[in-house]
């Protein structure tokens, strides 16, 4: 998806964009051409300014950060982001009509999800955004703690306020899960995919976690905070000896450095246009994209239940977004909680 709008705008049009806006236009263009330089005629050319507006503008992207290396011949590449993750850094490269119109971001936090449910419950809209460099007590499902080293990692949540039924909302979850995949495949990790219901992992190594958490009254939603843990810069020692072989990042996947800016980008991107979907058509479309990006259907699985242990073949997602699980006495059950293992491919 591309992060920004076409100009389509004469210089006069230009002229009248904020210094922010006209700089997000600029560094769009140079995003798109990916590491290639892009000639500053054609830059001029399509922004329809004078070279000396467009040196202003690449002066004003360095002085925020933005590493823009200049070749006599060939024109500019982008060789470098900045490295936080400010509303100031993210939505220059944002192309979203809901998620992210505000992103709140703090250096520290206890976890994102507690202060989206905080902000929530003040009243904020539906895709506002909490990202925090560091968590003190970052969680995951079933109670376990979240842990991530900062500067290396993304934690973010997102308010929702979708217009359905409590009982439909592991669809949010299942929604976010394939937006993620999405992101994390267009980011340089092709071969991820969903563990159910969740997890988005490589070759069975977890990339990244959701917490989909719900405020409701009886059957009415009040909000919905859909949290996101991803690994994106780090490398293989950064991980705890015990995580050592069963975890992976952006970093690892790609063989080099995603800007985390980029990768939140891509996220919000997703996550706005897979909700978006969802609240349109339903979850039909997003039950179709999970099954294709499933890694966890057509295998043997152990899933651990609350309480209990259910082994069985993982043979669909059902419409309510329940795992089927035929028992080995050819029974189909039903699985609406709970933490797969992976075992043999069928
Ligand atoms: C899991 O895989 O168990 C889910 C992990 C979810 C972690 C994210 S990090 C941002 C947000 N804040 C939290 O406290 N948890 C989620």
């Amino acid at each position: 998806m591309s992060p920004l709008v076409s100009p389509a705008a004469g210089e006069a049009e230009f002229a009248h964009w904020t210094d922010d806006r006209q700089d997000g236009f600029v560094l769009g263009m140079l995003l798109e051409c990916d590491d290639d330089f892009v000639s500053g005629s054609v830059l001029c050319d399509k922004l329809d300014v004078p070279r000396a507006e467009l040196l202003k503008r690449l002066d004003s992207l360095r002085a925020r950060g933005y590493v823009i290396q200049a070749s006599g011949g060939r024109g500019y590449r982008l060789a470098g982001m900045p490295a936080g993750l400010s509303e100031r850094e993210i939505a220059p490269l944002l192309g979203t009509a809901e998620i992210g119109r505000t992103i709140r971001h703090y250096a520290e936090l206890a976890s994102t999800n507690d202060e989206a449910h905080r902000l929530a419950e003040l009243g904020a809209r539906h895709g506002e955004v909490v990202v925090a460099e560091l968590q003190t007590q970052g969680r995951g499902r079933r109670g376990r703690p979240w842990l991530a080293p900062p500067g290396k990692s993304i934690a973010l949540s997102v308010v929702l306020r979708p217009s359905i039924a409590a009982a439909r909302a592991p669809e949010i979850t299942l929604a976010a899960a394939v937006a993620v995949c999405e992101a994390a495949r267009e980011l340089g990790a092709p071969t991820a995919r969903i563990k159910w219901p969740n997890d988005v992992e490589c070759g069975g190594r977890k990339l990244s976690g959701i917490l989909t958490e719900l405020r409701a009254e009886g059957d009415r939603i009040r909000h919905v905070v859909v949290g996101i843990g991803l690994n994106c810069g780090l490398l293989p020692e950064d991980f705890p000896e015990d995580l050592f072989d069963q975890a992976t990042s952006l970093r690892i996947e790609k063989g080099e450095e995603v800007p985390r800016a980029l990768a939140c980008a891509r996220l919000l991107e997703a996550l706005d246009e897979w909700l978006a979907l969802h609240e349109v058509e339903g979850f039909a479309p997003v039950r179709d994209r999970w099954r294709q990006l499933s890694s966890t259907l057509g295998r043997r699985v152990r899933i651990t239940l609350e309480p209990g242990l259910l082994e069985g073949d993982a043979v669909d997602l059902a419409d309510d977004g329940a795992l089927l699980v035929r028992t080995p006495d050819e029974a189909l059950t039903r699985v609406m909680a709970g933490d797969v293992t992976h075992c043999k491919v069928l």
